[in-house]
């Protein structure tokens, strides 16, 4: 089937699936979707290890594990994302540190970094947002000077590109989701890539129950691994993170087709680029660089009119026939958990001083931002029917000319 058949499902899907139910999940039948999978992403990103998990949270936890993170140390993270970066840090028992963001790229801020780092600083998870990659060289020199741990959060970022190197090869691992809304879905999964082979392998332990048995390579136990009265199993302690066979199967299929469905988004962002001419001095779009390629999970644009207010700018586009305008995210530190310190009993980890920066003022440019933001989805199969939505963007536009 072609790519261009209304759909998103159109390569190997439906025959890897029948592959695994074939096999009745017996890897002795030959059922290791969760290998060809691997193989598949690590080979397209040239990474030499790919780990899958089972969504593109588990993923930065098992990360940070890996490294050994744990209480009382600080992971600095962005504040404008969806807040599964966070969680993930708290979910390690860590405490998040907020950094602040690019006012152009919305990008996590090299400068603000540096400004957050303290002794007891031990990670930078970036965040690719909406598909474009952060300015990577100088936050690896960063984290060259303090010895910290760079994560690439790429949920949203799949084939974007920094200086010509693919985004998820700059920092240490980096870290992908297959959720629905994703470049490439399986419904829900995730995957990590490194060059690392000591942090893939500690990372494969957490995603492993810390099976003594399973590697870099390696993500199942065999029989004669555990046909052994003597076989001590957990070499350390672990969580069952493993991305189910016939998730895996559906994204071995996605991989396949990574190219023409990262495209597909390129191209549904080009049209709304057309569509903006014109009016980009108050409808501005997050600004791509020429070292950089966007992979477009959405395409985002700052609405900087102030006698136009975000939902009335929103109604419009709707009442045109616009099918909708995502908002961004409220900024993690912002959201009620923090503002009460409801952290399922991690806030004992955090520091009184950090816990007095869970408030307003401390990113001031991210802050600024959230409100203005208009995100437009990407994922239409169809081009027709992105075209309309183009058509109406460049209505609601004009309407307020
Ligand atoms: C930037 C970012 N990080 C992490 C996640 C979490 O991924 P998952 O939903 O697969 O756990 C998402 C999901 O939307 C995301 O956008």
């Amino acid at each position: 089937m072609s790519d261009n058949a209304g759909t998103r499902i159109y390569g190997n899907e439906l025959k890897y699936l029948k592959e695994v139910l074939d096999s009745e999940f017996r890897s002795s039948r030959g059922s290791t979707m969760m290998r060809r999978f691997e193989e598949a992403f690590s080979e397209r990103f040239g990474t030499k290890y790919a780990i899958s998990f089972v969504n593109g949270t588990t993923t930065l936890h098992a990360a940070l594990e890996a490294w050994g993170i744990g209480p009382g140390d600080e992971v600095i993270v962005p504040p404008l994302t969806m807040s599964a970066t966070t969680f993930a840090v708290l979910q390690a028992n860590a405490t998040p540190v907020f950094a602040d963001v690019d006012p152009e790229t919305f990008q996590i801020a090299p400068d603000s970094i540096e400004a957050k780092i303290t002794s007891k600083t031990r990670a930078i998870i970036t965040v690719a947002l909406y598909g474009l990659s952060p300015d990577m060289d100088p936050i690896m020199d960063l984290a060259r000077k303090h010895d910290l741990l760079v994560i690439e959060d790429n949920a949203q970022c799949f084939l974007g590109t920094y200086k010509g190197r693919i985004a998820g090869t700059l920092g240490h691992c980096a870290s992908f989701s297959l959720q629905s809304s994703k470049h490439l879905t399986s419904g829900e999964g995730g995957i990590v890539i490194t060059n690392d082979l000591e942090l893939a392998e500690q990372m494969r332990r957490v995603q492993s129950l810390g099976y003594a048995g399973v590697s870099a390579t390696k993500g199942k136990i065999t029989k004669r691994d555990i046909q052994d009265p003597d076989y001590s199993r957990h070499v350390t302690l672990g969580w069952n993170y493993r991305m189910g066979e016939l998730c895996c199967a559906v994204a071995l299929a996605q991989v396949e087709n990574i190219d023409s469905l990262v495209g597909k988004r390129i191209e549904v962002a080009r049209l709304f680029n057309q569509a903006i001419e014109g009016y980009e001095d108050w409808f501005i779009p997050q600004k791509v660089g020429n070292d950089y390629a966007h992979s477009y999970y959405t395409w985002v644009a700052r609405l900087e009119k102030p006698d136009i207010a975000w939902h009335q700018f929103r109604d419009r586009f709707v009442e045109l026939g616009g099918d909708g305008i995502y908002a961004a995210w409220q900024l993690t530190y912002l959201e009620p958990m923090f503002k009460e310190m409801r952290l399922l009993g991690r806030e004992n980890f955090i520091s009184i001083e950090n816990k007095s920066n869970y408030r307003e003022g401390i990113c001031p440019v991210a802050e600024r931002l959230q409100p203005r933001l208009a995100q437009f989805k990407t994922n239409y199969w169809n081009i027709d029917d992105a075209k309309r939505q183009a058509e109406v963007l460049s209505k609601t536009l004009a309407s307020f000319a």
